[in-house]
């Protein structure tokens, strides 16, 4: 299906890797020029390079950091130099932290995940909004996560801090839906991204088993019954990857999208046990 979207422009945040990656790989493969940020400047020029000579498409790898918001104002204005225009924003930046619990996060974890979560959307929105109100056009994705939907003993964080991003998404989609823009949300479920091995230095393979066990521990059963949980929670009886959420966001990004707007899409392969009215 062409989603009609060759030659659009499209920001990436935290498109270095993970799921971030594959979304700006997705936005190429369909002729969107797209613009990613991270703060590692070897994998982030690694990462434009590769998607680059894979898809010819143009991408432009912009070195900072969402928590500064003189670092978001230079990728706005590297892209508009650079490409002319934004159409899309993908809010995808974010850190994925070890699970402690309540009593052992720090007022500067909660600030940090406030900082990733909330303010740079904020941010990054106030500064393209604009632009794409001018091209009468515009697509705002935020990537959220389904722990704003869970209650455990850890994550925390994430957990008070994205339900927050979820209001923002269908305010911002009220007040900008008559300017041609949508805002929409979109929510993964557990994907093993470069995130989860880099908590702890190992590979994506260790780190799943590293949280599995620890679940397992948590809920006083076996390793190998808690891996057998943990699929069979999967509704599609396999493990999410990057791809499965970047190609939702990719439609969310399309003109084809455009009679949804404020939405929440989980991606979790059918992982939440609720129904939503
Ligand atoms: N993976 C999951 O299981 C899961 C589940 C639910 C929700 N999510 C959400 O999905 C999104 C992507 O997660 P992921 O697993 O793909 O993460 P990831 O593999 O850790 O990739 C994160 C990306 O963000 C960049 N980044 C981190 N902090 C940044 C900052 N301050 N400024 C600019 N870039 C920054 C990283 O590059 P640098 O470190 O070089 O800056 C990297 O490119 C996040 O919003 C996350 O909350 C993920």
């Amino acid at each position: 299906m062409d989603l009609g979207m060759k030659d659009k422009v499209a920001m990436v945040t935290g498109g270095s890797q993970g799921i971030g990656r594959a979304i700006a790989l997705g936005l190429a493969r369909e002729g969107v020029r797209v613009a990613i940020c991270g703060r590692t400047p070897d994998i982030l020029e690694a990462t434009a390079e590769s998607i680059e000579s894979e898809t010819g498409v143009r991408v432009l790898p912009v070195i900072a950091d969402v928590m500064v918001a003189a670092d978001l104002e230079r990728f706005v204005q590297a892209t508009v130099e650079e490409f002319g225009t934004v159409d899309i924003a993908i809010n995808n930046a974010d850190l994925i932290t070890h699970d402690v619990g309540f009593f052992d996060l720090r007022d500067e974890d909660w600030q940090e995940k406030m900082d990733l979560k909330l303010f740079a959307p904020i941010r990054l929105t106030r500064l393209v909004a604009p632009i794409m109100q001018a091209n009468g056009w515009g697509r705002i994705i935020n990537i959220g996560g389904s722990s704003a939907r869970k209650v455990h003993e850890v994550g925390w964080a994430k957990g008070a801090t994205q339900p927050g991003l979820i209001n923002l998404t269908k305010r911002l989609a009220w007040l900008l839906g008559r300017d041609g823009i949508t805002v929409n949300l979109v929510e993964p479920g557990i994907v093993w991204t470069e995130g989860h091995t880099r908590t702890g230095g190992k590979s994506r393979a260790e780190a799943r088993s590293e949280a599995l066990a620890q679940r397992a521990e948590r809920e006083g059963i076996s390793y190998e019954e808690m891996d057998r949980l943990a699929l069979a929670e999967l509704v599609i009886g396999r493990r999410i990857e990057s791809e499965d959420v970047a190609n939702i966001v990719v439609f969310m990004a399309s003109p084809l999208s455009g009679a949804v707007t404020g939405e929440t899409i989980l991606v979790d392969g059918g992982e939440m046990p609720t129904v939503r009215f």
